[in-house]
């Protein structure tokens, strides 16, 4: 199988791009791996045909805003995320109504067409820096509760969060953090930002996937408990082999990012399914949301 991705991936002029949390055959077999910023980043600058997206469908979705004139397939239609489908542009719409003064950041993980209703878009690589970015005091966050409470620690601004939640990284509750703790001691804990307060309290730090991974780099601690997607840990092995990883329970695992297989893989880039599209209209001003975002430097 491997070597007939390669060779479908020379046939179509392909790059294969793949988040932190897909299998670790799908990492391995990736031409870049990362976070939502750098995938997007990424996505923006190949000057390949195809763009085959190992993700969940915001993240495809975000590729096809950046990149027009490219082929982006992702594997599975069925690879969805949650949380991007807890706000709709409607109520998004009706939200604006309802505070007028204030500017929307939406996480990445949304539609496009709620994208398209944004001011700016931010990942957790750099909510607080873009929600600080902007010029006025109230801002609407969308969807991420957990996300927007936790930029909202980093800001004098209002924020006004919408009620959406990530289930693998919410499920995360303080006593599987001691209970963790308990059982490796000597580790430093990192957790997502997606996760509730009180896991974020009793975590040494918060990151996103890319950021863990630049703090890992930076830190002098030989052991780390990871408070996000069990994908992770493989990242964290394979640019680290000389530290150790426990995952802080065996439950956080995100069904639609495990839905990319090595066979779908194939089929996709076989067949060029499934192509992932965004009405022109809605592009464009999805696209000034994820401009105004990249134009922002990381904080991790
Ligand atoms: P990152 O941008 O940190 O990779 O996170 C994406 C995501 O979906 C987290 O659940
Ligand atoms: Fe969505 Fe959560 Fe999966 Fe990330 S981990 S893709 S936020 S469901």
């Amino acid at each position: 199988m491997l070597e007939e991705i390669l060779r479908l991936k020379q046939e179509r002029n392909a790059i294969i791009l793949a988040h932190n949390y897909q299998r670790p055959d799908i990492q391995d077999i990736a031409d870049f791996v990362g976070d939502s910023l750098a995938l997007a980043i990424q996505a923006s600058r190949t000057d390949c045909d195809v763009i085959l997206f190992c993700g969940v469908d915001f993240m495809a979705e975000s590729a096809a805003i950046l990149s027009p004139g490219k082929t982006v397939l992702i594997p599975d239609a069925d690879a969805r995320c949650p949380m991007a489908a807890m706000i709709t542009r409607d109520a998004l719409i009706e939200m604006k109504r309802e505070h007028p003064d204030a500017m929307v950041v939406c996480y990445v993980n949304t539609s496009a067409s709620v994208k398209a209703e944004s001011d700016i878009c931010c990942t957790s690589a750099n909510a607080v820096a873009v929600v600080n970015s902007l010029d006025c005091d109230e801002v609407i966050f969308v969807p991420d509760r957990n996300l927007a409470l936790y930029a909202a620690r980093f800001t004098e601004k209002k924020i006004i969060p919408w009620d959406g939640y990530c289930a693998t990284h919410h499920q995360l509750l303080a006593r599987d953090i001691l209970d963790a703790k308990e059982r490796h001691p000597d580790s430093e804990v990192i957790v997502h930002p997606e996760c509730r307060p009180e896991a974020i309290d009793l975590a040494d730090g918060a990151y996103g996937t890319e950021g863990m991974v630049g703090h890992v780099r930076d830190s002098n601690s030989d052991a780390f408990i990871i408070g996000t997607e069990s994908g992770m840990i493989h990242r964290l092995k394979k640019e680290f082999p000389e530290r150790t990883f426990h995952a802080v329970s065996d439950y956080m695992v995100c069904p639609p990012m495990k839905m990319v297989t090595l066979s779908t893989v194939v089929r996709s880039l076989e067949n060029l399914e499934h192509v992932v599209t965004v009405p022109e209209d809605v592009r464009e001003q999805a696209k000034d949301a994820l401009d105004r975002m990249i134009a922002i430097k990381r904080e991790h």
